[in-house]
């Protein structure tokens, strides 16, 4: 990740989120800021992981509190869901396509334009909700679960399938590990 990075000032999951939605969003810029064909795909590769662990961890632990706190919790995380599924659809397009087409230029703008909009209905909207109507010890509880799903979950877009489905149905058998290793020895070939 960029050498920004630093989660040792999180306090609890909120915390967590943002700093992940600030690097995600830092990377768009390092993309944009890139000429490097190689570097871009890197980085593009980069965001993508990042991404999906947000979204699978988001969708497994956090969107089910909204849906027991908040006000209008069952509302919000079907549109949140929604757009988690619009952002994988847009990363599924950035994964095959060649960084110099402009097939890839149009899905980058898509996806910066889903996400800047999605990160900012949570950090407007839901996360100070979140804040409000849950205790802090269930905030910190929730960013140790966040912590340890991002480490284990799926790294590339399954824009058919629903996250916490799939995330069962990796980790099971430990497939989850094995697709972060073959990620790591093949780089971004194969489709799961
Ligand atoms: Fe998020
Ligand atoms: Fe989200």
């Amino acid at each position: 990740m960029s050498a920004s990075t630093d989660h040792s000032t999180d306090r609890d999951v909120i915390d967590v989120l943002v700093t992940d939605h600030r690097e995600a969003l830092e990377l768009l810029e390092q993309i944009r800021g890139t000429a490097d064909e190689e570097h871009r795909r890197d980085l593009t590769d980069s965001l993508i992981a990042e991404l999906v662990r947000h979204s699978v961890a988001e969708e497994m632990h956090v969107y089910p509190a909204m849906r027991d706190h908040l006000p209008d919790g069952d509302e919000a995380v079907e549109h949140d869901t929604q757009e988690h599924k619009q952002l994988e659809a847009t990363m599924k397009r950035l994964e095959s396509a060649d960084t110099t087409s402009a097939e890839y230029t149009t899905a980058l703008s898509d996806l910066e334009r889903v996400l800047r909009d999605h990160v900012s209905d949570e950090e407007q909207e839901q996360f100070p909700q979140l804040r409000q109507h849950l205790p802090e010890e269930l905030l910190v509880e929730l960013k140790g679960k966040v912590e340890a799903t991002k480490k284990i979950a799926p790294t590339r877009p399954h824009p058919a399938s629903p996250n916490a489905e799939l995330f069962h149905k990796l980790v099971g058998p430990g497939v989850g590990l094995v697709d972060r290793l073959r990620d790591r020895i093949t780089g971004r070939h194969e489709n799961t």
